[in-house]
């Protein structure tokens, strides 16, 4: 029997997936776990045969979906820690290996890259804007140059040794190896180092506090068991079937799929995000109807408070576990949870099938898979703003046009979304570089609809760069 990509709650072990899983890189699936990372970013630079024998003896390296599945077996046995591996290309990688267009990857996004200005406009509903950015509204200008020149592909090696120096010690000697192994081949354009930051429960955290990771599709009967014990899912099912974050590689065998990879890193001003909230919440105090502070107004903008309390479930923080099993029923009006949060933006857990008559599939199937990371300097209070501090942004998904920009696009970056006068998501919402943001409209007293205060909130999340990828399978790799 042949694997069926409609299927949800999949058990590891079933015989039906095993070619698949041996074929598919990890991390798509289930997080690789590690908490520290290199990403490293490169352009072929060899002609194009030695740069197809070169991916294909890498090939060995790369860690398939069965084979992390291993890893934690054995960890979980002896402790015994294993590097990690992920290779992904863009779609200039494909040109620089040769590769014949009938085996290229489809989506729109991906074939243009994510600098491109033009990309999908005509397939977004939103299409009011012309050209000038791309459909993110990106200030191309401003990135890194890594970013602003061509990227052909990105290796993601990921381990968590005893030791922080353990960890680092093993990560940059397999740098060090993969620059030799490359001298002719390609040149490393960027070596980017990734970690976990954790807050004193241990929980995964991102720079300005708050709890992350927390909601994500499952698709493995043992993840999803986990969100069960962690509060159930009869008000938000968490489970995805394999067809949200797989597509066929059009370059592999009857087993072969890859996922489509979104890369963005983020920068945070951490000062400047809480100094506006300290204005907020000042502001919310005098005009709304209840004495608030920062880390309410935080919890407004977010959607969760920093212990990842749901703010639709309750006016304060303490929820202690990370609960997922919610939605909007109960804050129609976005009296408790704005519409402009950031998690009711990019998961409206039920507001499209009331607004628009959308089927619940739909909204669905717009879910991305998070597997970013945070980068730069670990301190949460820094003297000034725009430090080196932000989130490796990484979304997987089976579409980057249905899925990724529509979020970031429709959802985000719309102040329309989900009503007119919402707002952009005061976390990452951007307009076209020199255009007004119209301020967002937040409740005065938790769950109450008298004394709504109207208040600008965005602009400390920065784009430093970025790229489209795919994750061919393992099959793809080894037959150039
Ligand atoms: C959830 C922070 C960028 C999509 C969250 C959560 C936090 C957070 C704290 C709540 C925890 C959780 O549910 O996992 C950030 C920060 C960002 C950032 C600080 C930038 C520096 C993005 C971007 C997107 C995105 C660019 C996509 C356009 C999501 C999604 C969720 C989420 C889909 C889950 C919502 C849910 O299911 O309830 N983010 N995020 N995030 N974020 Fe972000």
């Amino acid at each position: 029997m042949s694997a069926n990509l409609n299927q949800t709650n999949i058990e590891i072990d079933d015989p039906n997936f095993q070619a698949l899983f041996a074929d598919l890189q990890g991390n798509i699936l289930k997080g690789h776990g590690r908490d520290d990372s290199r990403h490293i970013f490169f352009r072929f630079t060899g002609n194009s045969d030695e740069n197809c024998r070169w991916v294909e003896s890498f090939a060995g390296e790369v860690t398939s979906t069965l084979a992390q599945h291993q890893q934690i077996l054995s960890y979980k046995r002896d402790r015994h820690h294993q590097l990690f591996v992920n290779f992904m290309l863009s779609c200039s990688g494909y040109l620089a290996l040769d590769i014949p267009q009938k085996y290229w990857p489809q989506d729109k996004a991906f074939r243009s890259g994510m600098k491109d200005l033009q990309v999908c406009y005509d397939t977004l509903p939103r299409g009011d804007h012309s050209p000038k950015s791309n459909p993110l509204n990106d200030d191309v200008q401003q990135w890194e140059s890594a970013f602003r020149n061509r990227v052909d592909g990105m290796i993601l090696l990921a381990y968590g040794g005893d030791s922080a120096r353990e960890t680092r010690q093993i990560l940059d000697d397999k740098v060090s190896e993969l620059k030799k192994q490359l001298a002719g081949i390609a040149e490393i354009t960027l070596v980017q180092a990734g970690y976990v930051m954790r807050n004193e429960k241990e929980q995964v955290i991102e720079h300005f506090g708050f709890v992350d990771g927390v909601s994500n599709p499952k698709f493995l009967f043992s993840d999803l068991n986990e969100e069960f014990k962690n509060g159930g899912y009869s008000r938000n099912d968490p489970s995805a079937s394999l067809n949200t974050v797989l597509v066929k590689d059009p370059g592999g065998d009857n087993n072969s799929y890859g996922t489509y990879v979104t890369y963005r890193k983020l920068q945070q001003n951490i000062k400047g995000f809480w100094k506006k909230l300290d204005l907020l919440a000042n502001t919310l105090s005098e005009l709304g109807q209840q004495k608030v502070d920062a880390e309410y107004a935080g919890a407004l903008c977010v959607g969760r408070f920093k212990d990842g309390t749901p703010i639709s479930e309750q006016g304060n923080d303490g929820w202690s576990n990370l609960f997922n099993n919610f939605n909007y029923d109960d804050d129609v009006d976005g009296l408790r949870c704005p519409f402009h949060s950031h998690t009711r933006k990019t998961n409206p857990r039920g507001d499209t099938v009331r607004q628009f008559n959308s089927p619940p599939t739909i909204e669905q199937s717009r879910r991305i898979v998070r597997r970013g990371i945070s980068f730069g300097d670990k301190n949460l209070n820094p003297d000034s703003e725009w430090t080196d501090a932000g989130l490796l942004f990484i979304s997987l998904q089976a579409s980057i046009v249905d899925q990724f920009i529509f979020m970031q696009h429709t959802w985000c970056n719309n102040e329309g979304f989900v009503r007119e006068n919402t707002g952009i998501d005061p976390l990452v919402g951007q307009v076209l570089p020199g255009e007004n943001i119209q301020p967002q409209s937040w409740p005065g007293k938790w769950g109450n609809g008298a004394g709504k205060v109207d208040f600008e909130f965005s602009g400390f999340v920065r784009t430093l760069g970025g790229e489209y990828l795919f994750m061919p399978s393992i099959h793809f790799l080894r037959h150039l």
